[in-house]
């Protein structure tokens, strides 16, 4: 991308902001690559080294010893994770009153380790491990060790259900009241600023859809083409941990 027309995107998608009324955040993997963390989808995705079949519900309930193990490897690279500049961003902007909301489809919680306040986790956290059977919650620190002790799935000390990581899996519904709140949002929004995602997993992708249906300006910030590229007011081809910080910088000059 040409420098003149980044320039004048980053002045645009600035503009945009610096004027809106409620704009909200819409994340995926992609903001979370520069903290370490593997997107899905993208050229290292995690998609191409794990088959995603292993993370449907149906697959755990008959192999919960096989996606524990996976999940505690996966762990293993997003355990010393921090935010990145484009966390940080982010909640800066919330900072400045201008973004209300961030909607995260991602379950590592650095939006709220870079301090944003107002966040809603679409696919669950990875603070909790739940018991299927009976619904009670564990740490997942405390899920984990009980996996190691043994080698095998956790199994919940209330009732002795099976345990589950508090994420969502292929095929389970989401939070609903994640959801709705999400929905709600996005029905409130003038801007909706999505980044690092590819907007291809429904419902969460519902969410920029229902803002830009009711009137919102769509930005995108992302390193690939998203499914809504030709949807958007603004497209950014770029690193978030880069783009962002610019963006906020041109923001505070139209304040
Ligand atoms: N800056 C900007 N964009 C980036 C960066 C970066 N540093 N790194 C990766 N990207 C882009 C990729 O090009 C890709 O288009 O982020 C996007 C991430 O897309 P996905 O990997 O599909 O991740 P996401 O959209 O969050 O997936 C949604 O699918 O597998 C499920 O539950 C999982 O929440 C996930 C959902």
């Amino acid at each position: 991308m040409t420098n003149n027309l980044l320039e004048k995107q980053l002045k645009r998608a600035a503009e945009i902001l610096a004027r809106s009324k409620y704009a909200i955040v819409f994340t995926g993997a992609g903001v979370s690559t520069e903290s370490g963390i593997p997107d899905f989808r993208g050229p290292q995705g995690l998609w191409k080294r794990v088959d995603p079949e292993k993370f449907t519900i149906s697959y755990f309930i008959s192999n919960p010893d096989e996606v524990w193990e996976l999940f505690v490897n996966y762990l293993m690279i997003s355990s010393d994770v921090k935010p990145n500049p484009a966390h940080k961003a982010i909640a800066e902007l919330e900072a400045l009153g201008i973004v209300k909301s961030v909607i995260t489809q991602n379950v590592d919680g650095l939006h709220q380790r870079a301090g944003s306040r107002k966040v809603i986790e679409l696919h669950g956290n990875l603070r909790y491990a739940v018991c299927i059977n009976c619904g009670n919650r564990i740490s997942l620190e405390e899920a984990i060790k009980l996996f190691e002790k043994k080698n095998s799935a956790p199994r919940c000390p209330k009732c002795g259900g099976l345990l589950k990581p508090d994420v969502v899996f292929f095929g389970e519904p989401l939070p609903q009241g994640a959801l709705k709140a999400a929905f709600e949002e996005a029905r409130k929004a003038d801007v909706v600023l999505v980044v690092g995602s590819s907007l291809v997993v429904t419902p969460a992708a519902y969410v920029p859809m229902i803002a830009k249906e009711n009137g919102a300006k769509l930005i995108i910030v992302n390193l690939e083409e998203t499914a809504m590229d030709h949807l958007a007011d603004v497209v950014i081809r770029g690193r978030a941990g880069e783009i962002l910080p610019k963006i906020v910088e041109r923001v505070k000059t139209l304040l």
